[in-house]
């Protein structure tokens, strides 16, 4: 009995010097395994009288009872203990600064797009994108450029083949249009443009904003009051323009605008505009004795180079990130 009172203390602090799980399930099999202290002294109640067996089992359940109940309760003070001192060692300094994470922005030329299309946004315009790849009808014929007018040859197309290219410009989209809708028409056609040129102020893709009114009465006034105010809102300030009398075969009076730079009296002509010609109204079915119709063609890239004095266009299409990065904040 003294021995067996001895064991049991002897456990009980065996339990309470263990600092892991698994140095107390060693415990456990130290005493209540197979081949424990504990379940040896069970084994050996065999050889007691009746009475003693009877005696001692009872007491011996009891404190195995109590040992297995030790037990439980210190494997959840360890697990607890455990969890804190992780919790504690793992604890957040909110007063770190934060890991930053670079965030991109659209490209300078996405940005101007959609500031130009707001401005016609407010006017009542609608937009329409095109498909780059254009048959020679609708980039050439329909808009009245004949087979071997030189005009032809200085938009130096890429060719697929005798009769598919990439468009040249976005005046294409006007016989799509018109073709397809009836008039009134007051559309804007923003895109990519093909030309196989490459220097300082020409990359082999560019970017146009076509604009096109059709209806009854539309005249070279409209015209103008539009490019007044555009460019007004563009440039955020009244700029000295002029309309310049130019030649394109789908318009006619054409105009180029030039910007004019009051100090140097410089001029730079930013896009190019006129009433559309009627052959190309008769070419959609459009009766021009009924209805006129003006147009304009923006090209992106140079606006933008003028907005944020740029001087090589080729600089938007390095992916040089020390240029893109400074019109995060547009
Ligand atoms: N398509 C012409 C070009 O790419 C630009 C242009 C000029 C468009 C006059 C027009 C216009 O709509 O009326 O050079």
């Amino acid at each position: 009995m003294l021995n067996l009172n001895k064991l049991f203390k002897e456990i009980k602090i065996d339990i309470k010097k263990t600092k892991t799980i698994v140095e107390l399930d060693q415990i456990k099999i130290k005493y209540l395994g197979k081949k424990g202290i504990l379940t040896e002294y069970i084994k050996n109640l065999k050889n007691f009288s009746c009475i003693d067996k009877k005696k001692y089992s009872i007491i011996i359940n009891q404190k195995k009872q109590e040992i297995i109940k030790n037990i439980k309760q210190h494997s959840q003070y360890l697990t607890e203990m455990i969890l804190e001192t992780r919790i504690k060692k793992e604890k957040i300094d909110v007063s770190l600064p934060g890991r930053r994470c670079n965030n991109g922005c659209l490209h300078p030329i996405t940005q101007t797009m959609n500031y130009i299309k707001n401005f016609f946004f407010t006017l009542g315009f609608q937009s329409i994108n095109g498909l780059e790849i254009e048959d020679e009808y609708h980039n050439f014929d329909a808009l009245n450029i004949p087979k071997n007018h030189p005009a032809r040859n200085s938009h130096d197309t890429f060719w697929f083949d005798s009769n598919r290219l990439l468009r040249t410009h976005t005046s294409n989209m006007q016989i799509r249009i018109m073709k397809s809708e009836k008039p009134p028409i007051r559309c804007i056609f923003p895109g990519k443009v093909y030309r196989h040129d490459y220097d300082i102020t020409h990359t082999p893709m560019f970017h146009q904003i076509e604009g096109l009114i059709v209806d009854k009465n539309i005249t070279f006034s409209n015209l103008k009051w539009i490019i007044y105010n555009f460019l007004y809102y563009f440039f955020g300030k009244k700029v000295s323009i002029q309309f310049r009398p130019s030649y394109f075969p789908f318009t006619t009076p054409s105009a180029e605008v030039d910007i004019i730079n009051q100090d140097t009296l410089q001029t730079l002509e930013i896009l190019g505009c006129g009433m559309v010609h009627p052959n190309v109204l008769t070419n959609v079915n459009i009766d021009p004795n009924i209805y006129s119709a003006c147009a304009f063609g923006i090209g992106v890239e140079r606006m933008t180079m003028l907005r944020y004095e740029i001087y090589d266009i080729r600089s938007f299409f390095d992916n040089d990130l020390r240029f893109l990065n400074q019109f995060k904040y547009n």
